[in-house]
Protein backbone atom coordinates (compact mmCIF):
# COMPACT_ATOMS: atom_id res chain seq x y z
CA UNK A 1 0.00 0.00 0.00
CA UNK A 2 1.57 3.51 -0.59
CA UNK A 3 2.15 5.77 2.17
CA UNK A 4 -1.48 8.21 0.80
CA UNK A 5 -3.36 5.37 1.61
CA UNK A 6 -1.93 4.69 5.07
CA UNK A 7 -2.57 7.89 6.08
CA UNK A 8 -6.13 7.92 4.68
CA UNK A 9 -6.65 4.58 6.31
CA UNK A 10 -5.45 5.61 9.58
CA UNK A 11 -7.00 8.97 9.17
CA UNK A 12 -10.29 6.70 8.85
CA UNK A 13 -9.33 4.82 11.91
CA UNK A 14 -8.51 7.72 14.23
CA UNK A 15 -11.48 9.89 12.75
CA UNK A 16 -13.56 9.43 16.27
CA UNK A 17 -11.70 11.51 18.07
CA UNK A 18 -12.43 15.15 18.19
CA UNK A 19 -12.27 17.45 15.32
CA UNK A 20 -9.19 19.82 16.64
CA UNK A 21 -7.73 16.74 17.40
CA UNK A 22 -8.12 14.81 14.40
CA UNK A 23 -6.74 17.51 12.33
CA UNK A 24 -3.80 17.37 14.52
CA UNK A 25 -3.27 13.59 14.14
CA UNK A 26 -3.83 13.79 10.38
CA UNK A 27 -1.15 16.66 10.02
CA UNK A 28 1.42 14.01 12.44
CA UNK A 29 0.21 11.06 9.94
CA UNK A 30 0.96 12.79 6.79
CA UNK A 31 4.86 12.59 7.48
CA UNK A 32 4.53 8.16 7.57
CA UNK A 33 5.81 6.45 4.79
CA UNK A 34 4.63 3.25 4.55
CA UNK A 35 4.58 -0.32 2.09
CA UNK A 36 2.44 -2.73 1.63
CA UNK A 37 1.65 -4.64 4.18
CA UNK A 38 -1.09 -5.22 6.75
CA UNK A 39 -1.53 -6.88 10.00
CA UNK A 40 -4.69 -8.04 11.31
CA UNK A 41 -5.87 -9.28 14.93
CA UNK A 42 -6.75 -12.35 12.86
CA UNK A 43 -2.75 -12.82 11.98
CA UNK A 44 -2.88 -14.37 15.24
CA UNK A 45 -4.41 -17.58 16.78
CA UNK A 46 -8.16 -17.65 18.59
CA UNK A 47 -7.53 -17.54 22.58
CA UNK A 48 -4.22 -15.27 21.90
CA UNK A 49 -4.27 -12.57 24.70
CA UNK A 50 -3.67 -9.04 23.97
CA UNK A 51 -3.20 -6.78 26.58
CA UNK A 52 -1.42 -3.99 28.37
CA UNK A 53 0.80 -3.98 30.96
CA UNK A 54 2.01 -1.99 34.16
CA UNK A 55 3.74 -2.36 37.82
CA UNK A 56 2.77 -1.27 41.34
CA UNK A 57 5.19 1.15 41.80
CA UNK A 58 5.04 2.77 38.73
CA UNK A 59 1.48 3.28 38.70
CA UNK A 60 0.01 2.38 42.42
CA UNK A 61 1.24 5.73 44.51
CA UNK A 62 -0.46 5.68 47.30
CA UNK A 63 3.05 5.03 49.13
CA UNK A 64 1.65 4.85 52.32
CA UNK A 65 -2.54 4.39 52.18
CA UNK A 66 -4.48 1.90 54.15
CA UNK A 67 -1.56 0.05 55.99
CA UNK A 68 1.27 -0.10 53.32
CA UNK A 69 4.35 -0.10 54.60
CA UNK A 70 7.78 1.44 52.89
CA UNK A 71 9.28 -0.23 50.30
CA UNK A 72 12.44 -0.64 49.11
CA UNK A 73 11.56 1.90 46.16
CA UNK A 74 9.92 4.11 48.58
CA UNK A 75 13.24 4.70 51.24
CA UNK A 76 16.05 4.71 47.73
CA UNK A 77 14.08 7.33 46.27
CA UNK A 78 13.60 9.39 49.50
CA UNK A 79 16.77 9.17 50.49
CA UNK A 80 19.30 9.38 48.10
CA UNK A 81 16.64 10.31 45.06
CA UNK A 82 15.62 7.66 42.64
CA UNK A 83 15.23 9.71 39.40
CA UNK A 84 17.72 12.95 38.67
CA UNK A 85 15.02 15.09 38.65
CA UNK A 86 13.59 14.35 41.98
CA UNK A 87 10.98 12.23 40.99
CA UNK A 88 9.43 9.23 42.87
CA UNK A 89 6.85 7.32 43.05
CA UNK A 90 4.74 8.31 45.79
CA UNK A 91 1.73 9.14 43.69
CA UNK A 92 2.46 7.80 40.89
CA UNK A 93 -0.19 7.59 38.39
CA UNK A 94 -2.25 6.53 41.47
CA UNK A 95 -3.79 4.21 40.25
CA UNK A 96 -4.50 2.58 43.60
CA UNK A 97 -7.31 5.11 44.10
CA UNK A 98 -8.12 5.47 40.21
CA UNK A 99 -8.41 1.40 39.27
CA UNK A 100 -11.82 2.00 38.15
CA UNK A 101 -11.48 4.64 35.70
CA UNK A 102 -8.06 2.96 34.20
CA UNK A 103 -10.13 -0.40 34.23
CA UNK A 104 -12.56 2.04 31.80
CA UNK A 105 -9.67 2.32 29.90
CA UNK A 106 -8.83 -1.05 29.73
CA UNK A 107 -12.32 -2.13 28.77
CA UNK A 108 -12.58 1.03 25.81
CA UNK A 109 -9.51 -0.15 24.23
CA UNK A 110 -10.97 -3.96 24.12
CA UNK A 111 -8.08 -5.74 25.54
CA UNK A 112 -8.20 -9.42 26.88
CA UNK A 113 -5.87 -8.79 29.57
CA UNK A 114 -4.01 -6.60 32.22
CA UNK A 115 -0.96 -7.73 33.67
CA UNK A 116 0.00 -5.66 36.86
CA UNK A 117 2.09 -6.34 39.61
CA UNK A 118 1.17 -6.76 43.37
CA UNK A 119 2.94 -4.70 45.78
CA UNK A 120 4.70 -6.68 48.34
CA UNK A 121 5.00 -4.01 50.97
CA UNK A 122 1.40 -3.15 50.68
CA UNK A 123 0.45 -7.17 50.99
CA UNK A 124 3.02 -8.08 53.76
CA UNK A 125 4.27 -4.48 54.59
CA UNK A 126 6.61 -6.12 56.98
CA UNK A 127 7.18 -9.37 54.99
CA UNK A 128 6.48 -12.64 56.96
CA UNK A 129 7.37 -10.53 60.14
CA UNK A 130 3.96 -9.40 60.62
CA UNK A 131 0.69 -9.86 59.27
CA UNK A 132 -1.41 -9.66 55.82
CA UNK A 133 -2.65 -6.19 55.41
CA UNK A 134 -6.28 -6.69 54.68
CA UNK A 135 -6.69 -3.52 52.87
CA UNK A 136 -4.63 -4.91 50.01
CA UNK A 137 -6.06 -7.65 49.49
CA UNK A 138 -9.33 -5.66 48.88
CA UNK A 139 -7.52 -3.74 46.71
CA UNK A 140 -6.41 -6.45 44.53
CA UNK A 141 -9.35 -8.27 45.07
CA UNK A 142 -11.06 -5.13 43.43
CA UNK A 143 -8.82 -4.67 40.33
CA UNK A 144 -9.20 -8.43 39.63
CA UNK A 145 -13.33 -9.04 39.94
CA UNK A 146 -13.73 -5.82 37.97
CA UNK A 147 -11.59 -7.11 35.43
CA UNK A 148 -13.38 -10.08 35.03
CA UNK A 149 -16.81 -8.50 34.86
CA UNK A 150 -15.26 -6.34 31.83
CA UNK A 151 -13.92 -9.36 30.40
CA UNK A 152 -10.73 -8.82 31.19
CA UNK A 153 -8.00 -11.50 32.31
CA UNK A 154 -5.62 -10.79 35.08
CA UNK A 155 -2.10 -11.43 34.63
CA UNK A 156 -0.06 -10.91 38.07
CA UNK A 157 3.35 -10.71 38.38
CA UNK A 158 4.12 -11.33 41.84
CA UNK A 159 7.44 -9.60 42.55
CA UNK A 160 8.25 -7.01 40.04
CA UNK A 161 11.23 -4.60 41.06
CA UNK A 162 9.95 -3.33 44.93
CA UNK A 163 9.89 -5.47 48.20
CA UNK A 164 9.53 -4.51 51.90
CA UNK A 165 12.06 -2.54 52.99
CA UNK A 166 11.89 -4.03 56.16
CA UNK A 167 13.44 -7.89 54.32
CA UNK A 168 16.38 -5.28 53.17
CA UNK A 169 16.80 -3.79 56.80
CA UNK A 170 16.65 -7.16 58.55
CA UNK A 171 19.15 -9.46 56.72
CA UNK A 172 20.07 -8.11 53.01
CA UNK A 173 16.85 -9.23 50.89
CA UNK A 174 18.00 -11.06 47.81
CA UNK A 175 21.57 -11.64 48.87
CA UNK A 176 20.35 -14.03 52.17
CA UNK A 177 18.64 -17.17 51.28
CA UNK A 178 16.18 -16.16 53.90
CA UNK A 179 14.18 -14.32 51.07
CA UNK A 180 13.38 -17.37 49.64
CA UNK A 181 10.96 -18.25 52.88
CA UNK A 182 9.61 -14.24 52.74
CA UNK A 183 8.92 -14.68 48.66
CA UNK A 184 7.82 -18.25 49.47
CA UNK A 185 4.90 -16.92 51.62
CA UNK A 186 3.72 -13.83 49.54
CA UNK A 187 3.55 -16.28 46.93
CA UNK A 188 1.60 -18.35 48.65
CA UNK A 189 -0.49 -15.72 50.23
CA UNK A 190 -1.61 -14.85 46.72
CA UNK A 191 -2.52 -18.27 44.85
CA UNK A 192 -4.56 -18.49 48.46
CA UNK A 193 -6.12 -14.64 47.97
CA UNK A 194 -6.37 -14.80 44.32
CA UNK A 195 -5.93 -18.22 42.91
CA UNK A 196 -9.46 -18.49 42.11
CA UNK A 197 -9.57 -15.94 39.93
CA UNK A 198 -6.29 -15.58 38.27
CA UNK A 199 -4.83 -17.85 35.74
CA UNK A 200 -1.24 -16.21 35.04
CA UNK A 201 1.17 -15.70 37.35
CA UNK A 202 4.69 -14.79 36.68
CA UNK A 203 6.67 -15.25 39.98
CA UNK A 204 9.15 -12.66 39.37
CA UNK A 205 9.66 -10.01 36.60
CA UNK A 206 13.35 -10.03 34.93
CA UNK A 207 15.61 -10.84 37.45
CA UNK A 208 18.36 -10.21 34.81
CA UNK A 209 18.28 -6.72 34.54
CA UNK A 210 16.90 -5.89 38.29
CA UNK A 211 20.19 -8.00 39.40
CA UNK A 212 22.50 -6.37 36.96
CA UNK A 213 21.45 -2.78 37.94
CA UNK A 214 20.97 -3.79 41.49
CA UNK A 215 23.87 -5.30 42.71
CA UNK A 216 26.50 -5.06 39.60
CA UNK A 217 26.01 -1.42 38.27
CA UNK A 218 24.11 -0.40 41.71
CA UNK A 219 22.05 2.37 40.17
CA UNK A 220 18.83 0.58 41.38
CA UNK A 221 18.16 -0.21 45.16
CA UNK A 222 20.00 -1.74 47.47
CA UNK A 223 22.81 0.23 45.13
CA UNK A 224 25.49 -2.28 45.68
CA UNK A 225 28.73 -2.47 43.24
CA UNK A 226 32.06 -2.40 43.31
CA UNK A 227 35.15 -1.10 40.90
CA UNK A 228 35.16 -0.55 37.91
CA UNK A 229 30.99 -1.43 37.77
CA UNK A 230 30.60 1.94 39.89
CA UNK A 231 31.03 3.67 43.10
CA UNK A 232 28.78 2.64 45.44
CA UNK A 233 29.61 2.53 49.59
CA UNK A 234 29.53 -1.51 50.11
CA UNK A 235 28.83 -4.35 47.30
CA UNK A 236 30.88 -6.89 44.92
CA UNK A 237 29.93 -6.92 41.76
CA UNK A 238 31.91 -9.74 40.65
CA UNK A 239 30.17 -11.69 42.84
CA UNK A 240 27.27 -10.64 44.64
CA UNK A 241 24.91 -10.66 41.48
CA UNK A 242 25.19 -14.33 40.87
CA UNK A 243 23.93 -14.82 44.76
CA UNK A 244 21.24 -12.44 44.43
CA UNK A 245 20.10 -14.33 41.28
CA UNK A 246 20.30 -17.78 43.07
CA UNK A 247 18.04 -16.41 46.01
CA UNK A 248 15.61 -15.39 43.52
CA UNK A 249 15.97 -18.17 41.34
CA UNK A 250 14.96 -20.47 44.12
CA UNK A 251 12.59 -18.39 45.42
CA UNK A 252 10.80 -18.86 42.00
CA UNK A 253 11.20 -22.61 41.84
CA UNK A 254 10.12 -22.64 45.82
CA UNK A 255 7.13 -20.96 44.71
CA UNK A 256 6.41 -22.76 41.34
CA UNK A 257 6.56 -25.84 43.39
CA UNK A 258 4.04 -24.97 45.62
CA UNK A 259 1.34 -23.55 43.38
CA UNK A 260 1.81 -26.87 40.91
CA UNK A 261 1.70 -28.77 43.69
CA UNK A 262 -0.94 -27.33 46.29
CA UNK A 263 -2.99 -25.02 43.65
CA UNK A 264 -2.77 -25.71 39.85
CA UNK A 265 -4.21 -29.19 40.47
CA UNK A 266 -8.05 -27.42 41.86
CA UNK A 267 -7.14 -23.39 40.34
CA UNK A 268 -5.67 -24.83 36.96
CA UNK A 269 -3.70 -21.40 36.40
CA UNK A 270 -0.29 -21.55 34.81
CA UNK A 271 2.81 -19.70 36.15
CA UNK A 272 5.86 -18.64 34.35
CA UNK A 273 9.16 -16.45 35.01
CA UNK A 274 9.67 -13.20 32.65
CA UNK A 275 13.34 -12.48 31.47
CA UNK A 276 14.53 -8.87 30.10
CA UNK A 277 15.45 -10.13 26.66
CA UNK A 278 17.56 -8.13 24.18
CA UNK A 279 18.24 -9.36 20.92
CA UNK A 280 21.84 -9.62 20.41
CA UNK A 281 23.40 -9.15 17.47
CA UNK A 282 27.50 -9.91 16.94
CA UNK A 283 29.16 -6.23 16.20
CA UNK A 284 31.15 -7.66 13.13
CA UNK A 285 30.93 -11.02 11.15
CA UNK A 286 33.95 -12.19 13.09
CA UNK A 287 33.53 -15.84 14.19
CA UNK A 288 34.79 -13.82 17.92
CA UNK A 289 32.28 -11.51 17.78
CA UNK A 290 29.60 -14.34 16.99
CA UNK A 291 30.38 -16.33 19.63
CA UNK A 292 30.49 -13.21 21.88
CA UNK A 293 26.54 -12.60 20.73
CA UNK A 294 25.67 -16.11 22.15
CA UNK A 295 27.82 -15.41 25.16
CA UNK A 296 25.54 -12.28 25.86
CA UNK A 297 21.78 -14.95 25.35
CA UNK A 298 23.71 -17.10 27.92
CA UNK A 299 24.59 -14.53 30.64
CA UNK A 300 21.56 -12.63 29.63
CA UNK A 301 18.62 -14.25 29.03
CA UNK A 302 19.53 -18.11 29.81
CA UNK A 303 21.22 -16.98 33.31
CA UNK A 304 17.70 -17.61 34.67
CA UNK A 305 15.54 -19.08 32.14
CA UNK A 306 17.96 -22.31 32.01
CA UNK A 307 17.75 -22.82 35.51
CA UNK A 308 13.81 -22.86 35.22
CA UNK A 309 13.70 -24.83 32.60
CA UNK A 310 16.66 -27.49 32.58
CA UNK A 311 17.38 -26.96 36.26
CA UNK A 312 21.11 -25.78 35.50
CA UNK A 313 23.00 -22.71 34.75
CA UNK A 314 24.30 -22.36 31.36
CA UNK A 315 27.67 -24.26 30.39
CA UNK A 316 28.95 -20.69 29.09
CA UNK A 317 28.17 -18.97 32.52
CA UNK A 318 30.17 -22.11 34.17
CA UNK A 319 32.86 -22.05 31.77
CA UNK A 320 33.69 -18.37 32.61
CA UNK A 321 32.82 -17.71 36.16
CA UNK A 322 33.78 -21.22 37.73
CA UNK A 323 32.88 -21.88 41.25
CA UNK A 324 31.76 -18.46 41.60
CA UNK A 325 28.64 -19.15 40.39
CA UNK A 326 26.20 -21.41 42.76
CA UNK A 327 25.39 -24.64 42.38
CA UNK A 328 22.11 -25.85 43.12
CA UNK A 329 21.87 -29.08 45.09
CA UNK A 330 19.91 -32.34 43.54
CA UNK A 331 17.04 -31.32 45.46
CA UNK A 332 16.84 -28.06 44.09
CA UNK A 333 17.91 -29.48 40.53
CA UNK A 334 14.42 -31.66 40.71
CA UNK A 335 12.10 -28.55 41.80
CA UNK A 336 13.82 -26.31 39.20
CA UNK A 337 13.81 -28.26 36.69
CA UNK A 338 10.51 -27.62 34.39
CA UNK A 339 9.07 -24.96 37.13
CA UNK A 340 7.56 -22.83 34.64
CA UNK A 341 4.93 -23.58 31.79
CA UNK A 342 5.67 -20.15 30.13
CA UNK A 343 8.45 -18.18 29.43
CA UNK A 344 7.58 -14.44 29.65
CA UNK A 345 9.44 -12.38 27.08
CA UNK A 346 10.09 -8.64 27.68
CA UNK A 347 11.76 -7.67 24.70
CA UNK A 348 12.23 -3.82 23.62
CA UNK A 349 15.17 -3.75 21.51
CA UNK A 350 18.27 -5.31 19.46
CA UNK A 351 21.97 -4.41 20.74
CA UNK A 352 25.23 -5.09 19.12
CA UNK A 353 27.74 -6.92 20.86
CA UNK A 354 31.59 -7.46 20.96
CA UNK A 355 33.84 -9.54 21.82
CA UNK A 356 36.39 -8.59 25.26
CA UNK A 357 38.24 -12.04 25.22
CA UNK A 358 40.33 -10.88 22.53
CA UNK A 359 40.43 -7.29 21.94
CA UNK A 360 40.42 -4.24 24.15
CA UNK A 361 37.15 -3.14 26.02
CA UNK A 362 36.01 -0.76 28.73
CA UNK A 363 37.03 -1.74 32.08
CA UNK A 364 33.17 -3.57 32.80
CA UNK A 365 33.02 -5.37 29.59
CA UNK A 366 36.78 -6.76 30.33
CA UNK A 367 34.82 -8.99 33.39
CA UNK A 368 34.52 -12.60 33.65
CA UNK A 369 30.52 -11.45 35.50
CA UNK A 370 30.21 -9.85 31.99
CA UNK A 371 31.06 -12.71 29.75
CA UNK A 372 33.86 -11.08 28.59
CA UNK A 373 31.66 -8.91 26.48
CA UNK A 374 30.29 -5.46 25.72
CA UNK A 375 27.24 -4.01 24.25
CA UNK A 376 26.68 -1.13 21.85
CA UNK A 377 24.48 0.58 20.30
CA UNK A 378 26.77 1.67 17.31
CA UNK A 379 28.69 -0.02 14.71
CA UNK A 380 31.13 2.63 12.83
CA UNK A 381 29.39 5.07 14.05
CA UNK A 382 25.65 4.18 12.31
CA UNK A 383 22.80 3.19 14.62
CA UNK A 384 21.68 -0.27 15.25
CA UNK A 385 18.40 1.22 14.99
CA UNK A 386 16.31 4.62 15.13
CA UNK A 387 16.83 5.89 18.85
CA UNK A 388 14.00 5.70 21.78
CA UNK A 389 13.65 7.55 24.64
CA UNK A 390 16.05 5.50 26.55
CA UNK A 391 19.67 5.62 25.09
CA UNK A 392 19.89 1.37 25.35
CA UNK A 393 17.03 0.80 23.37
CA UNK A 394 16.81 1.09 19.51
CA UNK A 395 13.91 0.40 17.18
CA UNK A 396 14.95 -2.95 15.32
CA UNK A 397 11.43 -4.57 14.77
CA UNK A 398 13.20 -7.99 13.17
CA UNK A 399 14.70 -8.54 16.41
CA UNK A 400 11.09 -9.30 17.98
CA UNK A 401 11.60 -12.49 15.22
CA UNK A 402 15.22 -13.58 15.95
CA UNK A 403 14.76 -13.25 19.89
CA UNK A 404 11.43 -15.36 19.76
CA UNK A 405 12.81 -18.04 17.47
CA UNK A 406 16.17 -18.19 19.43
CA UNK A 407 14.09 -19.19 22.94
CA UNK A 408 12.42 -21.24 20.50
CA UNK A 409 15.02 -23.37 19.76
CA UNK A 410 16.95 -23.35 22.75
CA UNK A 411 13.82 -23.98 24.96
CA UNK A 412 11.98 -26.84 22.40
CA UNK A 413 8.91 -24.35 22.18
CA UNK A 414 8.11 -23.60 25.27
CA UNK A 415 4.71 -21.71 25.40
CA UNK A 416 5.60 -17.60 25.68
CA UNK A 417 4.01 -14.84 26.19
CA UNK A 418 5.44 -11.17 24.90
CA UNK A 419 5.06 -10.13 28.65
CA UNK A 420 6.16 -6.14 27.46
CA UNK A 421 7.16 -4.56 24.46
CA UNK A 422 7.18 -1.15 24.37
CA UNK A 423 7.86 2.76 22.70
CA UNK A 424 9.37 5.41 24.76
CA UNK A 425 10.26 8.66 22.19
CA UNK A 426 13.38 10.85 22.96
CA UNK A 427 13.54 14.33 23.54
CA UNK A 428 9.81 14.74 25.41
CA UNK A 429 10.67 17.16 27.78
CA UNK A 430 10.46 20.37 25.12
CA UNK A 431 7.76 18.49 23.07
CA UNK A 432 3.73 19.60 24.13
CA UNK A 433 1.34 17.75 25.30
CA UNK A 434 -0.53 17.68 21.82
CA UNK A 435 2.64 16.39 20.30
CA UNK A 436 2.97 13.62 22.80
CA UNK A 437 -0.63 12.26 22.29
CA UNK A 438 0.06 12.24 18.26
CA UNK A 439 2.16 9.58 19.09
CA UNK A 440 2.68 7.79 15.36
CA UNK A 441 5.85 6.18 16.22
CA UNK A 442 4.82 4.43 18.72
CA UNK A 443 1.81 2.80 16.29
CA UNK A 444 4.96 2.65 14.11
CA UNK A 445 6.72 0.66 16.61
CA UNK A 446 3.89 -1.87 17.43
CA UNK A 447 2.51 -2.46 14.19
CA UNK A 448 5.99 -3.43 13.05
CA UNK A 449 7.27 -5.35 16.23
CA UNK A 450 3.82 -7.33 15.68
CA UNK A 451 4.33 -8.04 11.94
CA UNK A 452 7.51 -9.69 12.83
CA UNK A 453 5.50 -11.89 15.86
CA UNK A 454 3.93 -12.85 13.50
CA UNK A 455 6.10 -14.07 11.56
CA UNK A 456 8.15 -16.10 13.95
CA UNK A 457 4.49 -17.82 14.69
CA UNK A 458 4.31 -18.71 11.17
CA UNK A 459 6.93 -20.49 11.31
CA UNK A 460 5.79 -22.66 14.40
CA UNK A 461 6.42 -20.60 17.58
CA UNK A 462 4.04 -20.91 20.56
CA UNK A 463 3.67 -17.52 21.33
CA UNK A 464 0.39 -17.06 23.45
CA UNK A 465 -0.15 -13.58 23.98
CA UNK A 466 1.34 -9.82 23.56
CA UNK A 467 1.55 -7.04 26.10
CA UNK A 468 1.99 -3.53 25.40
CA UNK A 469 4.20 -1.92 27.83
CA UNK A 470 2.36 0.16 28.72
CA UNK A 471 -1.49 1.10 29.61
CA UNK A 472 -0.30 4.42 31.06
CA UNK A 473 2.42 6.69 31.21
CA UNK A 474 4.12 5.64 34.46
CA UNK A 475 7.40 6.45 37.01
CA UNK A 476 10.00 5.15 34.56
CA UNK A 477 12.83 4.12 37.61
CA UNK A 478 15.88 6.36 36.97
CA UNK A 479 14.13 8.70 34.30
CA UNK A 480 11.22 9.51 36.27
CA UNK A 481 8.08 10.65 34.24
CA UNK A 482 10.37 12.00 31.77
CA UNK A 483 10.66 8.98 29.49
CA UNK A 484 6.90 8.14 28.52
CA UNK A 485 5.77 4.35 27.36
CA UNK A 486 1.70 4.71 27.87
CA UNK A 487 -0.76 4.03 25.44
CA UNK A 488 -2.79 6.80 27.45
CA UNK A 489 -1.11 10.24 28.38
CA UNK A 490 -1.26 11.04 32.33
CA UNK A 491 -0.88 14.75 33.03
CA UNK A 492 1.72 15.28 35.86
CA UNK A 493 -0.65 18.14 37.56
CA UNK A 494 -3.95 16.63 37.30
CA UNK A 495 -3.33 12.57 36.69
CA UNK A 496 -5.94 12.99 33.94
CA UNK A 497 -5.37 10.09 31.50
CA UNK A 498 -5.87 11.19 27.53
CA UNK A 499 -6.10 8.90 25.26
CA UNK A 500 -2.77 8.74 22.63
CA UNK A 501 -3.21 8.03 18.94
CA UNK A 502 -1.73 4.84 19.54
CA UNK A 503 -4.48 3.47 22.13
CA UNK A 504 -6.84 4.17 19.49
CA UNK A 505 -4.65 2.60 17.25
CA UNK A 506 -4.79 -0.30 19.47
CA UNK A 507 -8.43 -0.23 20.02
CA UNK A 508 -9.12 -0.45 16.25
CA UNK A 509 -6.33 -3.09 15.81
CA UNK A 510 -8.35 -5.41 18.32
CA UNK A 511 -11.90 -4.78 17.01
CA UNK A 512 -11.85 -3.63 14.01
CA UNK A 513 -8.74 -6.16 11.71
CA UNK A 514 -7.84 -3.47 10.04
CA UNK A 515 -4.20 -1.79 10.60
CA UNK A 516 -1.66 -1.26 7.92
CA UNK A 517 1.94 -1.84 8.63
CA UNK A 518 5.12 -2.00 6.84
CA UNK A 519 6.27 -5.59 5.58
CA UNK A 520 10.22 -4.95 5.61
CA UNK A 521 10.41 -4.71 9.39
CA UNK A 522 11.82 -8.06 9.74
CA UNK A 523 14.07 -7.84 6.81
CA UNK A 524 16.90 -5.50 8.01
CA UNK A 525 17.50 -1.95 9.15
CA UNK A 526 14.67 -0.14 6.84
CA UNK A 527 11.76 1.05 8.86
CA UNK A 528 9.14 2.59 7.29
CA UNK A 529 10.98 2.78 3.90
CA UNK A 530 13.92 4.55 6.07
CA UNK A 531 17.25 3.32 6.49
CA UNK A 532 17.56 3.53 10.36
CA UNK A 533 21.17 2.64 10.42
C1 LIG B 1 10.61 -3.18 33.01
C2 LIG B 1 9.64 -2.03 33.23
C3 LIG B 1 10.17 -0.77 32.58
C4 LIG B 1 10.38 -1.03 31.10
C5 LIG B 1 10.89 0.18 30.32
C6 LIG B 1 11.17 -3.25 31.60
O1 LIG B 1 12.45 -3.77 31.62
O2 LIG B 1 10.01 -4.39 33.36
O3 LIG B 1 9.41 -1.86 34.59
O4 LIG B 1 9.34 0.33 32.78
O5 LIG B 1 11.36 -2.04 30.96
O6 LIG B 1 12.13 0.58 30.76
Amino acid sequence: MKSSSFTILLFFLVSSSSSSSSSLLQASINGLKHEDAHIKRSDFPPGFLFGAATSSYQVEGAYLQDGKSLSNWDVFCHSTGCAENGDNGDIADDHYNRFMEDIELMDYLGIDSYRFSISWARILPRGRFGEVNPAAIIFYNNIIDNLILKGIKPFVTINHNDLPQELEDRYGSWLNPEMQEDFLYLAEVCFKSFGDRVKYWVTINEPNMYIYLAYEFGTFPPSRCSEPFGNCVNGNSDVEPLVAMHNMLLAHGRAAKLYHQEFQPTQGGLIGLVAHCYMFEPLTDSELDREAAKRAFAFNVAWPLDPAVFGEYPEEMRKYLGSNLPNFSLEEKSFMNNSIDFIGINHYSAIYTKDCTNSSCSATGNRAIQGFLEMIGECDGRLIGERTGLEYLFVVPRGMEEIVNIIVTRYHNKPMFITENGYSSPDLQEQRVNELVNDVKRIEFHTSYLASLAKSMREGADVRGYFVWSLLDSYEWLEGYNVRFGLYYVDRQTLTRIPKLSAKWYKNFLTNNSVVIDKSASRGNRLFGKDVI
